[in-house]
């Protein structure tokens, strides 16, 4: 049984608060799907909802800390530590009904991401780690898969916000990944449990372009505690600044880089 730190105590409380409100609202929408207006309005409201009783959550416990928060912004405090929050990663699935999103939060101190929270409120599956403490899932340990042959494997992609002017992953970038392998690529369209999912070892790598900081905060350290890599597409560091990231189970990562290069 793994023993929480105080932080992540604060993270899980706040994700789990704020789970109520999501799941209630994701009841909705399939009602709201048939009407005429659809249900975009509805997600907007329910994604600040979902931010707000995070936000307010986050500060009863922390009020020194800065915030980075996808929907207001910044809140600027003590900017040794900040709370980087995604209130619903995956808006595409859950505007449409479909059950695959999650919360993420993720503690940067000193400008290094040291905890991270994503929570799948449908699945009830809760991914949380902590520097130097390992990465769970529902308080199972989790370690990136053992896979080293690209053929054998699955790799996830996501791209630019949906609808936002930033180039989505082309069908020339597609073609020169597949023509080089044949490796199934998937879009589940929530990076957050992507990057969770290669933590788990339920798939072996990730990569995009032109994510957020708020997108992957949390995902960076699962996948570390994990055993996985996160570089940019590279192998160096500056997968935030660059907006190119690349994520592995460390054996396929050679591979994947000579292949985005
Ligand atoms: C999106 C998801 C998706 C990715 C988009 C993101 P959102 O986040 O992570 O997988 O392809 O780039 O914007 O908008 O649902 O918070
Ligand atoms: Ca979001
Ligand atoms: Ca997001």
């Amino acid at each position: 049984m793994k023993i929480n730190s105080a932080n992540i105590n604060v993270m899980i409380k706040a994700c789990r608060k704020a789970s109520k409100t999501l799941i209630r609202d994701f009841g909705e929408i399939e009602n709201l799907q048939v009407s005429l207006k659809g249900p975009g309005d509805f997600v907007t409201a329910s994604d600040k909802k979902v931010e707000k009783i995070l936000i307010e959550e986050l500060q009863k416990a922390r009020p020194n800390y800065s915030i980075l928060s996808e929907e207001i912004g910044e809140i600027n405090n003590d900017e040794s530590f900040k709370w980087i929050i995604d209130p619903i990663d995956g808006t595409s699935n859950f505007l449409h009904g479909i059950p695959h999103f999650a919360i993420s939060i993720g503690l940067e101190h000193n400008k290094e991401i040291i905890c991270g929270t994503i929570y799948d409120p449908i699945k009830d599956e809760l991914f949380v780690a902590e520097k130097g403490n390992g990465s769970f899932v529902n308080n199972q340990r989790m370690r990136v898969s053992a896979r080293s042959k690209l053929k054998d494997c699955i790799i996830f992609s996501a791209g630019p916000k949906y609808g936002s002017k930033e180039k989505e992953l082309s069908m020339e970038e597609y073609k020169k990944f597949s023509s080089k392998v044949i490796v199934p690529i998937r879009k589940l369209g929530s990076g957050a449990l992507d990057m969770a999912y290669v933590a788990a070892g339920r798939c072996d790598g990730f990569w995009a372009r032109n994510l957020n900081y708020w997108d992957i905060a949390a995902g960076i350290i699962l996948v570390k505690e994990s055993g996985g890599y996160v570089t940019d597409f590279k192998g160096g560091n500056e997968y935030i600044n660059n907006k190119t990231i690349l994520v592995t189970n460390s054996k396929i990562n050679n591979e994947m880089m000579e292949i985005l290069k």
